[in-house]
């Protein structure tokens, strides 16, 4: 056995190191399945082994869980699989049973096992940890245990879904699987399912103390006579199954499967006696697994997301950039948010504008956030006075000198940009990367005020600063790779994840969200009534409806957009009905969406949306009031098509170029449906590029050419190839 080391001692009690080798965290791989199956069969075999404590032999933790690279892998080298469908269900549930199989032998072994558990315990980790007869826990608050599965699209699938609520019951155990909350040593305790809480570093003497006084031990669902506390039968049981069902309704809207297997498989092997419950965890586990919306969620929420964390979209060859130092140009609403994340990633950072005034004003953000987090515990005062000291606010350009990037976020204005860029080179060194958070200026023509326009690049945050994980780096004409290498290390050391993008109008991001609130006005002009478009906009999986986004955006920004979309197109705004009725709502009516209090809706005074607005209907004539079922697929479809259309225009134009970029872009950025994971991932996966254009076209006769695939689509969907697949393997080669 490569993952575990077994050590007997004098009382016959066995110590099990789970110590997966070469990995900083122990996850459970293929390996350690099989490793499972022969240290369970030489617990239960080995007649000097009277019981045994299983521990960590890593200071990070117990186990992470699955290892989900892994997975995303099995299904991705699909070669070899079984042909028919069954056969290639049947081989996957004997995969998957293994596991369970194996704990199922360890709890029935004859013998009793404690865990020790002096760090994490996620997923997996805690699977195996509920196998056992006991648990011990280190007291430590930071802690976590939990079945995390459901984030990525996924049930437990190791037993985590029949123990768990015959420890704690059914609608304890129902909250934690379907939200994959975790829990402290002291509130899993609380739960019942950590037997025993000691102090750090004694949980391996307290796991042997049991196993010494209970030499046989069962589980508790193995006694004659056990009963669930709410089983499906009880009072509290139709709470947690009614209420537990509504309540996944409404949070989901049904687009995760996996929450829906959840609550079925809880309720179907709740019922049975434990060895037919896991099978039945067993099947839904392979049944969920098999579903677009696991596969995309954990390539793009997991894999994708962690590739892209450690900077897998980096240019090689370059060491790593150390950004100590970073100027901000502007303290407004940008210039603010970045300054506070700098600080809190352990960079010193001057934080200029035109005034001390501005400039004290855009420190006075942090020290908000500061003041809020040490008020509820989050941070200690010393810490936050720390982050604070790191801001300096000033105009004084000479500050700049020594530092190792700037990030310029003044107002949108190409004089006033070049005019900031050239004042500012005059201080910086010659290696030093200028980047500007421009959200519609192209870097090309900004980096023309550079004098070393090799380091200038676009470094697109999103607001709020603070919240958002993303950044989007704009490639111009001249930057090179060195810049996009440091603009990485950069990006990476705030802790945020950046994709790549070339220069085009909108970028990547800002292009492709446009789609969604333009579909939006398509229905309104249709007569769709603006309730059906918001209520089935944010029930296909997008954070808001299109108008209520339009208004958060502001009307007349999108107004402005649209003149200046025209005048590029020699056209008169006016003369598309679209911008006539922006013109209309904006100019002749004065909304301009969230920011004045009214736009397509009207709001409280809390800034929150009351109700739409009543006077469209001056301008446009509702002709559809009800939304069947169908007409809701129909809708849904327009709106994720036309995004997923836009992006695929963008891979053909070379926009953006790696699919994990676009995938990991559109839910971070602009909340494109999770469940899909991302634009990409819902082609690929959902559709297959044949019947999406398939699709595409149809819809294109129906509603117009915005929906007609591009010929990069035409082209794939010919040779029944992913995204994934082209430009995957392209990157790779
Ligand atoms: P803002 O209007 O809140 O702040 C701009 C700041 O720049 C002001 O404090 C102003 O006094 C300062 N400033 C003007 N001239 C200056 C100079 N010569 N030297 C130093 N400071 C000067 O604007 P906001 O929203 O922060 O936007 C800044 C940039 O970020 C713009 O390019 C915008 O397009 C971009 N952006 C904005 C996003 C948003 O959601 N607001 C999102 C992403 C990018």
């Amino acid at each position: 056995m490569e993952n575990f080391k077994i050590d007997v001692d004098s009382d016959g009690i066995a110590l099990i190191t789970f110590d997966v080798p070469g990995r900083s965290m122990n996850t459970i791989t293929g390996s350690v399945m099989r490793d499972l199956i022969t240290l369970v069969e030489t617990i239960k075999t080995d007649d000097k082994i009277k019981g045994a404590v299983i521990a960590s032999g890593k200071t990070s933790g117990f186990c992470a869980g699955a290892d989900l690279g892994e997975l995303n892998q099995r299904g991705a080298q699909a070669k070899d699989e079984p042909k028919s469908e069954e056969e290639k269900l049947k081989k996957q549930f004997d995969q998957s049973f293994t596991l369970n199989k194996s704990l199922r032998a360890l709890e029935t072994c004859g013998k009793p096992v404690a865990v020790a558990l002096e760090g994490l315990a996620l997923g997996g980790g805690l699977e195996i940890a509920l196998a056992c007869h006991y648990r011990v826990a280190a007291d430590n608050p930071k802690i976590k245990f939990g079945l995390p599965e459901s984030k990525v699209g996924l049930l437990p699938g190791a037993g985590g879904t029949q123990r768990l609520p015959r420890l704690i019951g059914v609608q304890n155990a129902a909250m934690m699987i379907l939200q994959g909350a975790d829990k402290s040593p002291q509130e899993a305790k609380g739960l019942g399912f950590i037997n025993e809480v000691v102090p750090a570093g004694k949980t391996v003497e307290a796991a042997k103390a049991w196993v010494k006084a209970n030499p046989k031990a069962t589980a508790p669902w193995d006694v004659k006579g056990f009963r669930v506390k709410d089983g499906p039968f009880t009072p509290g049981g139709s709470i947690a199954y009614v209420g537990g069902n509504a309540m996944v309704s409404k949070q989901t809207n049904l687009n995760y499967p996996a929450q829906r297997n959840i609550m079925s498989c809880i309720y179907e092997g709740i019922q049975v006696p434990i060895d037919a419950a896991l099978r039945i965890e067993s099947r839904y586990f392979i049944k969920t697994a098999n579903t677009p919306q696991a596969k995309g969620m954990i390539r793009t929420l997991f894999v994708n997301m962690q590739a892209l964390g450690k900077g897998g979209n980096r240019p090689q060859g370059f060491p790593e950039y150390q950004v100590k130092k970073v100027a901000v140009l502007g303290a407004g609403l940008m210039g603010a948010g970045i300054a506070y994340v700098q600080a809190k990633a352990g960079i010193e950072t001057v934080l200029l504008d035109v005034s001390q005034e501005s400039a004290e004003k855009g420190k006075a953000y942090s020290k908000r956030i500061v003041d809020k987090d040490v008020s509820r515990g989050k941070l200690t005062k010393e810490k936050g006075d720390e982050l604070l000291a790191r801001i300096t606010p000033s105009t004084d350009y000479s500050l700049i000198k020594g530092a190792d990037l700037v990030v310029e976020a003044v107002f949108e204005n190409p004089a006033l940009k070049a005019e900031v860029t050239k004042k500012a080179e005059a201080f910086l060194g010659d290696t030093a990367v200028f980047g500007s958070n421009t959200s519609t200026l192209p870097i090309t023509g900004l980096a023309e005020a550079s004098v070393r326009p090799k380091n200038f690049i676009g470094i697109h945050f999103f607001s709020p600063v603070e919240r958002m994980g993303l950044v989007e780096l704009i490639r111009g004409k001249e930057t090179t790779d060195e810049t996009v290498a440091k603009a990485i290390d950069y990006v990476l050391k705030i802790r945020k994840t950046p994709i790549i993008v070339n220069d085009f109008r909108g970028f990547y991001t800002s292009r492709c969200f446009g789609t969604y609130p333009a579909e939006g006005v398509e229905m309104l002009m249709e007569g769709v009534a603006p309730a059906i478009i918001e209520n089935v906009g944010r029930q296909c999986g997008m954070p808001m409806g299109p108008l209520e986004v339009s208004d958060s955006v502001g009307l007349d920004t999108a107004l402005k957009i649209g003149k200046t979309n025209a005048e590029l197109n020699q056209q008169d705004y006016k003369k598309d009905p679209r911008a006539a009725l922006l013109s209309w709502i904006v100019e002749e009516k004065g909304r301009v969406g969230r920011k004045g209090g009214k736009g397509y809706y009207e709001y409280g005074d809390d800034g929150k949306p009351t109700r739409i607005w009543p006077g469209i209907s001056e301008k446009i004539e509702t002709k559809v009031t009800e939304c069947p079922p169908e007409l809701k697929q129909e809708l849904t479809k327009r709106f994720l098509f036309r995004q997923c259309i836009e992006v695929a225009r963008c891979f053909e134009e070379g926009v953006i170029t790696d699919p994990r970029d676009a995938d990991v872009g559109s839910i971070l950025a602009w909340g494109f449906a999770p469940y899909t994971g991302g634009c990409i991932s819902y082609i690929d996966l959902f559709w297959g590029t044949k019947k999406f254009v398939e699709e595409a076209d149809r819809l294109a006769d129906a509603y117009g050419e915005r929906f007609r695939p591009n010929k990069l689509l035409r082209d794939m969907a010919a040779k029944g190839e992913t995204f994934y697949e082209r430009f995957g393997a392209k990157k790779a080669a």
